[in-house]
């Protein structure tokens, strides 16, 4: 990886979740600058002065990714604060266990709002702040590419639109802003706890690497998307899963 993320300003959204919290921790030993937006304003304003006390070079926010207006505030808050936006990184999302045959038109719409929704919102108000070079990479996941495990419909219906909404925009930005996606496998954080308690053997069991990923292998993947040893890179995925899928 070469220098290019120095002082870079980079918005991360899901901040105080595992892999989002660990892809802010690369972004700052890369040394850029970056907004943190989080629901958990505790975790997330932790994690800020964790990384900067003086409040300078990262500052969090408070967000829902769900509501429009709170996509305006940490837009308008980034662009006061640091001038422009370089890189977009809209890693928040839930992963709710609900049966398909019981699930409710307001469960359906509450996971759509917020994995789905929520990537257009911010992505649409960052874009006209982002310069000319810039990135955006959104968080996809297996479940895009293979479906999800079970209970979880509205999950991999949420991804399935992110990899398209990735790929779409990448035609329409490239390219002034370069758009790709990260599709985790199984990755050891709070989101998967409750699974991985239930279920971790069978995942392991189709996993080669024989373990899960940690939140700072798909931060270092998302890294160099955001950089320019990635330049010639659009539209494209990859992904961090240690084998369990082998996507084309
Ligand atoms: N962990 C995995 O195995 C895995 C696999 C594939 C994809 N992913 C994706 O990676 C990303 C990060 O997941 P994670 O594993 O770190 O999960 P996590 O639960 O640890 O973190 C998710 C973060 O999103 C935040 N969040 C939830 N609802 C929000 C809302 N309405 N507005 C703003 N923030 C909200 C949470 O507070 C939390 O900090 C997600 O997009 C997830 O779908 C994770």
């Amino acid at each position: 990886m070469n220098n290019s993320l120095v002082d870079q300003v980079v918005i991360v959204t899901g901040a105080a979740g595992g892999i989002g919290s660990a892809i802010a921790r690369t972004f700052h030993r890369l040394s850029a600058r970056m907004l943190l937006a989080d629901y958990d304003e505790d975790g997330v304003s932790k994690l800020a002065s964790s990384l900067d006390p003086t409040g300078e070079r990262v500052i969090p926010v408070a967000y829902d990714a769900s509501k429009p207006s709170d996509a305006d505030t940490v837009v308008s808050t980034c662009i006061a604060r640091f001038g422009h936006i370089d890189h977009v990184v809209p890693a928040a999302a839930i992963f709710e266990d609900q049966p398909f045959a019981s699930m409710t038109d307001a469960q359906w719409r509450r996971t759509m709002s917020i994995n789905l929704d929520g990537v257009f919102y911010i992505c649409r108000r960052a874009i006209p702040h982002i310069r000319p070079g810039g990135t955006i990479v959104t968080i996809a996941s297996s479940a895009a590419h293979e479906g999800c495990s079970p209970e979880h419909v509205h999950y991999g219906a949420s991804k399935g639109g992110v990899l398209a909404f990735t790929k779409s925009l990448a035609r329409e930005l490239s390219p002034n802003i370069r758009v790709n996606t990260v599709s985790p496998g199984t990755i050891d954080t709070p989101m998967v706890t409750e699974l991985l308690r239930q279920k971790g053997d069978k995942f392991l069991s189709i996993t080669p690497a024989g373990r899960f990923g940690t939140g700072e292998e798909v931060g270092d993947a998302v890294a160099f998307l955001c950089s320019n040893a990635s330049s010639y890179i659009m539209g494209q995925t990859i992904h961090v899963n240690g084998g369990s899928y082998m996507g084309g």
